[in-house]
Formats: structure tokens, C-alpha cells, sequence
């Protein structure tokens, strides 16, 4: 299976002091959970924002550059709203909002419109229905989505780069005691992690740039969820299940 010399300096979990064993099986069962629990936010955080209940791409477009279907009062035009003014004001509003909604236009044209077809309900005095009254009222329906602003981007990627790297550093140490041959196989479960956090924490911002990226975002948190999920149960199970192979078991130490 393998000719080429084990190397000195590596032991195998079952040549480790009990007292280790232990310290990394209490290590790994409170690791593994912590990481369900991360999936569960990332399930309750992102999945079903495009309407669609499981994780898709398009949830995590619309969560990092935010929704191409514009903004709630398009939306309500578009829908529900659409047969409570004339089609040319219903224009009119829409090509305002394609401008960017400024201010001079919407006292020049939109404030009539919406206080002759809109305040009857929309005056605010209905708790749920949005207070349609004046610019600033307007404004909050007109927002753009523009998805997680950069400032709680850089703030969640310095989080998650020092987490994660502390995570994979913790579980690929403990992996490392595991017997896996080829070397290169057994090195690649524990590195792919590391360029998966980088193409994953770069990927939130390019995604604001081009959509696609969103790709990268869920195939690296997929890859990465793999080999923590590889190095979690081979390391369980060499710990305390596995017979060692008898090269390595009988091997001489100088
Ligand atoms: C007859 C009452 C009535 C009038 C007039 C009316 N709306 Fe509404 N509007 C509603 C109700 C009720 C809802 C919530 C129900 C729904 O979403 O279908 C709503 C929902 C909305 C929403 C979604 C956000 C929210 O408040 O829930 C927007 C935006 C909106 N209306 C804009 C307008 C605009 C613009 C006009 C004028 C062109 C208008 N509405 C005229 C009753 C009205």
C-alpha cells in the first residue's frame, strides 16, 4: 500500500496518550456541532429569498448584490396596486423611479399623482399598509435593494476568515493523525478548506460585481463542508474503531 517510509515524527491517533484522545474526540463532537448550527443560519439566513424554499444561487445573488426586481412600489405596481391609477401616471411613476427617484421631479410630477390615486389609503393611518404621504415617506418604497452593504462585508470576512482558518486548523491537526495514503490525498482534504475560505470570502464581493460568482460562493461552501465532514468521521473512526495496518503498527522508531 505504501513504500514509501512513514515519517518519523508521525503517529497515528491510537500510539497517542488516551488523555489526547479524548481531548480531541470532545473537540471534534463540540466542532461538528457548531458547524450544524452554522448551516442552520445559512439555511434561515439566505435559502428561500427568491421564493424558492431550498438554498439556490439566486438566493445568494440577492443576498450579496441585492434583487434585480426593483423596488417594493414597482413591485406593487407592477401587481396588486396596478389598476388604482391611470396607465400614463403608472408610466410616469415608473420612469421616475428608473430615474433614481430624485426629489425635484417628484414634487414636479409624482406628488400629485400619488395624493389624488394613493392617500386615500396610503395617508398613514392604516398601520400596515406604508405611509405614502410626502417625500420621505416615498422614499423608504423606492429604495433600491443593493443586498449587504460593503462595510458588513468587510466585517463578516475578517470574522470568518480568522474563525474558519481557526476551525481547519483545529481539525486538520487532529486529521493529521489519521492514516490516509496517498500523502498528496490525505494533504489536499486538509488544504482545500483554506482555498476554499479565500475563493468563498472573495467571491461575496465580485458578486456584487457579476452574478455568476455566486457559483463560487456555494461550491466552496459545499467542498468545504465536505472535507470537514471527510476529516470528522475518518478521524472519529481511526480514533477509536480502526485497526492500524500492520506496516505501519509494527514499523521500528530510530
Ligand atoms: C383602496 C385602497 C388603496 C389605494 C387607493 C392604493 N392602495 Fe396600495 N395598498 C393597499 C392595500 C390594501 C395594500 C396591501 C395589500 C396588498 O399588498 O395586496 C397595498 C399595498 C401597497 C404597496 C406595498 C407595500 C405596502 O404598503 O404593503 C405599495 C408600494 C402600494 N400599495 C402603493 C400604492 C400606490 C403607489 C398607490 C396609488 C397609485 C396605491 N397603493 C393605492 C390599498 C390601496
Amino acid at each position: 500500500m505504501s513504500d514509501k517510509p512513514i515519517h518519523r515524527l508521525y503517529r497515528h491517533f491510537q500510539e497517542l496518550p488516551v488523555s489526547m484522545r479524548v481531548l480531541f474526540t470532545g473537540t471534534l463532537l463540540a466542532i461538528g456541532m457548531g458547524y450544524l448550527f452554522a448551516l442552520i443560519y445559512v439555511y434561515t439566513s439566505d435559502a428561500g429569498r427568491d421564493g424558492n424554499p431550498a438554498l439556490t444561487v439566486k438566493d445568494i445573488v440577492i443576498s450579496y448584490s441585492g434583487s434585480a426586481e426593483g423596488t417594493q412600489l414597482e413591485a406593487a405596481l407592477a401587481g396588486p396596486m396596478s389598476a388604482m391609477l391611470p396607465e400614463s401616471d403608472r408610466e410616469t411613476i415608473l420612469h421616475w423611479i428608473g430615474n433614481g427617484a430624485p426629489k425635484e421631479e417628484y414634487e414636479a410630477e409624482i406628488q400629485a399623482v400619488v395624493d389624488q390615486n394613493c392617500l386615500d389609503c396610503h395617508d398613514g393611518s392604516n398601520p400596515h399598509l406604508s405611509n405614502l404621504d410626502g417625500f420621505d415617506n416615498i422614499k423608504q418604497v423606492v429604495k433600491q435593494d443593493t443586498g449587504t452593504d460593503l462595510h458588513t462585508l468587510v466585517r463578516v470576512s475578517h470574522i470568518h476568515l480568522f474563525g474558519v482558518t481557526f476551525i481547519f486548523f483545529i481539525v486538520g491537526f487532529i486529521f493529521s493523525h489519521a492514516w490516509l495514503r496517498p500523502v498528496w490525498l490525505k494533504s489536499l482534504v486538509m488544504f482545500t478548506p483554506f482555498v476554499c475560505i479565500a475563493a468563498d470570502v472573495s467571491s461575496w464581493y465580485f458578486t456584487k460585481l457579476y452574478a455568476g460568482f455566486a457559483w463560487v460562493v456555494l461550491i466552496a461552501g459545499g467542498l468545504m463542508g465536505l472535507s470537514f465532514a471527510i476529516m470528522w468521521i475518518i478521524s472519529m473512526y481511526q480514533m477509536w474503531f480502526y485497526r492500524v495496518p500492520d506496516n505501519v503498527r509494527n514499523r521500528t522508531f530510530q
